[in-house]
């Protein structure tokens, strides 16, 4: 967008593929990646950060395929300095209408003595030397002084000032640690200003980490003191405490549009659908008093505020629920709706499915409609996030038998399809029914899980919801997280706990083909 065209509009840049994926436990596959990617389109995101290629084939094949099938966004690569790196990013972002390179390299003498150990004037030819380079393979190119915010300012502005001389267009300065306070971190962006008069030619993004519990805050007030591009990620997560949260940051945004005059080409009404989407496949729950998306940010509990919101809403509230999107909750379909309704009803959710998927999926509508008879958009939503993961490789849940009551230990028997096609089946008898079942898994698959989190929410209110498990493991020190849905919560958690032991071995044997190439390894940032 030309800078000049609106002065007060705010670019848009998530993360949530990038830095967010990096949270513990979180391991998407691509079709997973492209899911949150295509989602995060329609939302109307400017930017789309879809990896850091160089880390993995798999994050590779993932930016690749997002470059490739998602229309709309910038698609974006991370990269460090070394030429490699910039080459592989570039590899797997040149097939978009619109590609951008970021390369970062930490900038505080922190970083640069104890992590990089070497000497700001090295930092300062690489990342000269970088940005170079990725301007000669693409016109969009974003530089990062890493840990910027405990960066020696005369130093940043000096590294700064080379990466604009070289072409860099987007100039993004990170707290990567979260350890900033809002003045502090808006004056930084003062000093840069007076320090580097050439960032006005360029657009200034702000990355805040939310250690103190203090990136939107932080955020907010760099675009304050005059930054126009924020960095964020759907939910929140990310690294340690996450980075700040894009729902907060847009609504914040528009919400008090009047005061701050800026504003987003995000469309609010799909934020909640995109926060449900990321939750379920990364398997990292929403808080139920998170602001905007949390299960409570609308809900009025004591009876006074419960009466002025029916006398006039806005007695006790600052934004309309479906200015998220959270009016996704009427009927949509009932047991006797055929395969081409189904078929609609996803397709206005943003689903688009057709032959074998459009069967898996109408099998399993018709299950769960027999027991739940009639389902709303926030189910066929949780089924049909529940049927992509499915299509992950790893272990599958086939069958459970399970015996439970109050005068014996019960006792569980499961069938597990194995990732080579095998049945695998066996047997525990546990504490409660939950955990015959989770250690049933565990003997059919000979893997010894440990299970960290277990937690039960229902998709929509009601005696017959949809039940929705989240489950974390833990596999040789390596966490997995995640999800399962069904109208039967043993089932719902069976599946979970399988999905989680998967990724929980996937990224096992991921940091192991790590460690095999330990010259090659790469740090994240
Ligand atoms: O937190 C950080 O510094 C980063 C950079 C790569 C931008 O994530
Ligand atoms: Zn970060």
């Amino acid at each position: 967008m030309d800078r000049a065209e609106d002065a007060n509009r705010v670019l848009i840049f998530d993360t949530t593929l990038r830095d967010g994926e990096q949270s513990p436990g979180i391991s998407l596959n691509t079709q997973e990646k492209l899911e949150i990617a295509q989602q995060l389109a329609r939302l109307g995101v400017d930017v789309i950060e879809a990896g850091f290629p160089i880390t993995s084939p798999g994050d590779f094949e993932a930016v690749q395929e997002i470059a490739r099938k998602v229309e709309g966004p910038v698609i974006c690569a991370l990269a460090r300095t070394a030429a490699s790196d910039i080459e592989r990013a570039w590899e797997a972002v040149r097939d978009a209408a619109r590609a951008r390179i970021h390369v970062f390299i930490a900038t505080s003498d922190l970083h640069i003595r104890h992590k990089l150990q070497t000497t700001r004037e090295d930092v300062l030819g690489q990342a000269r030397a970088a940005v170079a380079h990725a301007r000669q393979l693409v016109d969009d190119v974003e530089f990062s002084p890493e840990d910027g915010f405990r960066s020696d300012r005369q130093f940043m502005a000096e590294v700064i000032s080379a990466a604009i001389e070289e072409g860099a267009t987007t100039i993004n300065v990170p707290d990567t640690v979260g350890y900033a306070t809002p003045d502090e971190y808006a004056a930084m962006f003062t000093e840069l200003y007076a320090l580097v008069p050439q960032l006005r030619e360029v657009t200034v993004s702000v990355h805040c980490h939310d250690d103190l519990g203090l990136a939107v805050a932080n955020s907010l007030a760099g675009l304050r003191a005059g930054c126009r591009q924020v960095e964020c990620a759907v939910n929140g997560i990310g690294e340690r405490a996450g980075n700040a949260s894009l729902e907060e940051i847009v609504m914040v945004l528009q919400t008090r549009a009047p005061y701050l005059g800026l504003s987003t080409g995000v469309d609010t009404r799909e934020i909640a659908r995109t926060s449900r989407l990321v939750s379920r496949l990364t398997g990292y729950p929403v808080q139920p008093n998170k602001a905007i998306v949390g299960r409570n940010a609308f809900a009025h509990e004591a009876g006074i505020h419960q009466d002025g919101v029916l006398k006039e809403r806005t007695t006790y509230e600052i934004m309309d629920a479906t200015s998220v999107g959270l009016d996704a909750n009427s009927i949509v379909l009932g047991k006797h709706s055929g395969r081409h309704a189904l078929r609609r009803a996803l397709s206005e959710l943003g689903f688009e499915v057709d032959g074998q998927s459009l069967n898996t999926a109408f099998k399993r509508f018709k299950e769960i409609a027999d027991k739940k008879k009639l389902l709303t958009a926030m189910d066929l939503e949780a089924l049909v996030t529940d049927e992509l993961r499915e299509q992950s490789v790893g272990y599958q849940l086939e069958w459970f038998d399970v015996e439970a009551s109050s005068r014996r230990p019960p006792h569980a028997t499961v069938g597990v399809r194995s990732p080579e096609g095998e049945e695998l089946v066996g047997s525990f008898t546990g504490d409660g029914p939950v955990d015959a079942i989770f250690r049933a898994i565990n003997a059919a698959t000979g893997v010894d899980a440990r299970l960290r989190e277990f937690r039960v929410d229902a998709v929509t209110g009601g005696q017959d919801a949809l039940g929705d498990t989240s489950v974390v493991v833990e596999v040789g020190g390596v966490i997995g997280a995640g999800q399962g849905v069904s109208t039967d919560i043993l089932e719902a958690g069976a599946r979970a706990y399988v999905r989680a032991l998967s990724n929980a071995i996937r990224r096992r044997a991921a940091r192991a083909d790590e460690a095999a190439a330990s010259a090659e390894s790469v740090p994240t940032p």
